[in-house]
């Protein structure tokens, strides 16, 4: 149950052509918008990488096209951790796991976050459990890793643009090789 950079790289090719479900946009191009705005926001290499693959879930189990519109949470936010434990540690593992709990955190403490959601990111984020109350919002971001998820989360939401210019696949594989000799 362990991928290696090369298996990523494969899966990228084989799937990241899909398109991302309701957005303008392909799983690949999702995740190098994603990689691009958390490097040219001076992330660490582990944090680049956790917006490389923190969808990677979706590439990994086959839920078909726009499962949120069947009612189904496809809780992809955790299937990629046991696969990629191996190589990164929990600098990239916890803002992948918690990617979607810091939508349900913004929701909570940012008054113009909800509305600017795509519609399917609203779908989904009811089938997740909604905005979080207050008290679980403060429980939320007393996690380690909770703050490096929302910054995650934030380039997320910014990478479904139709088009955008990114660096290769290739460019992100040196800095997953930096993550991996990292790993604490
Ligand atoms: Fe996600
Ligand atoms: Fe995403």
């Amino acid at each position: 149950m362990a991928l290696t950079i090369p298996d990523i790289c494969s899966l990228f090719d084989v799937k990241g052509g899909r398109m991302y479900s309701g957005e303008p946009v392909t799983q690949l191009e999702h995740a190098l918008q994603t990689a691009q705005l958390a490097e040219s926001s001076g992330a660490d290499a582990a944090l680049i990488v956790a917006a490389l693959l923190h969808d990677l879930g979706y590439l990994l189990n086959d839920r078909g096209d726009t499962p949120t519109a069947r009612g189904i949470d496809d809780v992809h936010q955790y299937v990629a951790i046991p696969f990629l434990r191996p190589l990164f540690g929990d600098g990239v593992l916890e803002p992948i796991r918690l990617h979607v709990d810091a939508k349900r955190y913004l929701c909570a403490t940012r008054p113009d976050y909800y509305a600017a959601l795509s519609a399917d990111s609203k779908r989904s984020l009811a089938l997740q459990g909604g905005t979080y109350a207050p008290v679980e919002a403060e429980r939320f971001i007393a996690q380690p890793g909770a703050a490096r998820a929302v910054s995650l989360r934030l380039w997320d939401d910014a990478a479904k643009t139709a088009g955008r210019a990114t660096g290769p696949l290739a460019h992100f594989v040196v800095v997953m090789q930096a993550a991996t000799r990292d790993r604490a």
